[in-house]
């Protein structure tokens, strides 16, 4: 499936939803660093405007973010980021459906964790349809294409300044997408995209971060990944 969504991300709004939160606000201050243009949703169109505003300091007079609530932030982009907990994202999505425009996508960082249901954050909960991100395929209108990404990027190291040391694993059906979405994670200084292929593989790719969380919990420390081996043409 190829998406008429694909293609250059540049000039094009980011919506985040869920954007108030550490992964949300740190993918946001990140690109906007990187001069795209940013809309952080959030449920309260306050205190989306207050992240928002914080996102400007940090990154700088010129940069382009804005606060909006979810769905408002959802009608004004085509090219979206969920960051929501797990147990949380069936219902925003639900939520949110007449407000995502056909041919938008759907970039989803969601990791479904045992905390979700008051277990361990050291544990992956198992879900239905394989992984969060096909929970996600399964909710979204039609026409909107999901990629998973940006599961085992550090939040915390993600809001501040250094580069990060961690590759970014895209997955997806649509690889125009897949494709803008690497884009994206490219603009994050020290991260590279990799190809991850189908959607199908977000489930392994999820439960990497519960092993990470392990790591940084056991060690004290913010672990990321990196792939090693293959050809130049698989970190596009
Ligand atoms: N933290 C990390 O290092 C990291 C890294 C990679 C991926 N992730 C994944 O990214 C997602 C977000 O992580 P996070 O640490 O930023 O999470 P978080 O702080 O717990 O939540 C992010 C935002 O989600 C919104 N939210 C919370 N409950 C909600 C609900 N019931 N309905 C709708 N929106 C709700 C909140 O925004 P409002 O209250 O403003 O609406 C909140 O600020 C998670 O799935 C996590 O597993 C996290």
């Amino acid at each position: 499936m190829s998406s008429p969504a694909g293609g250059n991300s540049s000039a094009r709004p980011i919506a985040i939803i869920g954007g108030t939160g550490p992964a949300g606000s740190g993918l946001g201050l990140r690109w906007a660093r990187a001069g795209e243009s940013i809309i952080i949703g959030s449920r309260d169109a306050k205190r989306a405007e207050e992240a928002a505003s914080k996102t400007r300091q940090k990154a700088g007079v010129n940069a382009n973010v804005s606060g909006m609530e979810n769905a408002d932030a959802c009608a004004a982009a085509d090219i979206l980021v969920l960051t929501v907990p797990f147990e949380s994202q069936a219902g925003i999505l639900k939520q949110l459906k007449a407000s995502i425009t056909e041919g938008s996508i759907l970039i989803d960082a969601t990791v479904p964790l045992a905390a979700s249901v008051g277990g361990r954050p050291s544990r992956p909960l198992g879900v239905w349809q394989g992984s969060a991100a096909q929970q996600a395929a399964e909710l979204v209108p039609k026409g909107v294409s999901v990629v998973a990404a940006f599961h085992n990027v550090s939040a915390e190291l993600l809001n501040g300044d250094d580069p990060l040391d961690c590759d970014v694993i895209v997955c997806s059906d649509d690889p125009d997408a897949a494709q803008l979405t690497r884009e994206l994670a490219a603009k994050i200084s020290g991260v590279r995209p990799v190809d991850g292929g189908k959607l199908e593989n977000a489930r392994i790719v999820e439960q990497i971060t519960a092993l990470l969380i392990g790591m940084n919990i056991r060690h004290k420390g913010h672990a990321g990944i990196r792939i090693t081996g293959l050809p130049p043409n698989a970190y596009r």
